[in-house]
């Protein structure tokens, strides 16, 4: 069945996506999936061999950290949108280069519109880059950022986890953090209570009070 929401309809121009080079080389393009409606939405740094093959974010070993971590918050992955700041593979799984960040920009912008998520949690240093331009991830992951009109939440990547296994401990408690920001930005949002109209107390009791009983 044809998907016809905002998102299917993005999918779609993505799917036939040629602004650089790198759908050359690729099996799909992987647009990303998740609640229309997120709150949370993840970016990644770009499509792995398993990516390009199903053409679904994060679903190789990274993809299973990125779901436990997901849990661990008492969330799902259906609950949260997950995309990548590059949309098709790059070859050999090497870093994507600047002219395709920018190439592809456009496809995670209207994401973006689209969903307009409470936080944007970045995963890793390209797509932090996007939103902390100038910064160091060793120093501003597990912090929390206004970026314009989106509250952005750094974080290393899952995979560095695998590689770096001291890392994987950070990255989890950097995880547990999010819904304490949610609600922070939740109650932020709340229109502000009516106030309720206080009563002047009455006539005889002000005048007992001016003799001090
Ligand atoms: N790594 C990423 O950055 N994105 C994916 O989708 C998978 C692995």
């Amino acid at each position: 069945m044809v998907d016809i929401t905002p998102l299917g309809e993005l999918a779609r121009e993505i799917y036939n996506c040629q602004r650089c080079g790198l759908y050359k080389n690729t099996t799909n393009a992987v647009p990303g999936e998740g609640n229309p409606h997120a709150e949370i939405m993840f970016i990644g740094e770009g499509p792995g061999y398993n990516e390009d093959r199903t053409g679904r974010p994060f679903c190789g070993a990274a993809g299973n950290f990125l779901t436990q971590l997901i849990t661990s918050i008492g969330l799902k992955r259906e609950d949260v949108y997950i995309t990548n700041i590059v949309k098709h593979r790059p070859p050999g799984n090497r870093d994507p280069l600047p002219e395709e960040i920018e190439a592809c920009k456009p496809w995670l912008d209207r994401q973006l519109e689209i969903i307009k998520p409470k936080v944007i949690v970045t995963l890793g240093r390209y797509s932090m880059a996007r939103f902390f331009p100038g910064v160091t991830i060793s120093r501003i992951h597990g912090q929390s950022q206004k970026c314009g009109e989106y509250t952005c939440f750094a974080m290393y990547h899952p995979a560095a986890a695998l590689h770096q296994g001291s890392l994987r401990a950070t990255i989890e408690a950097d995880m547990l953090k999010l819904p304490n920001i949610l609600e922070d930005i939740r109650k932020r949002e709340q229109p502000a209570p009516i106030p309720i109209a206080t009563k002047p107390p009455p006539q005889e009791a002000r005048q007992l009070n001016l003799f001090g009983f």
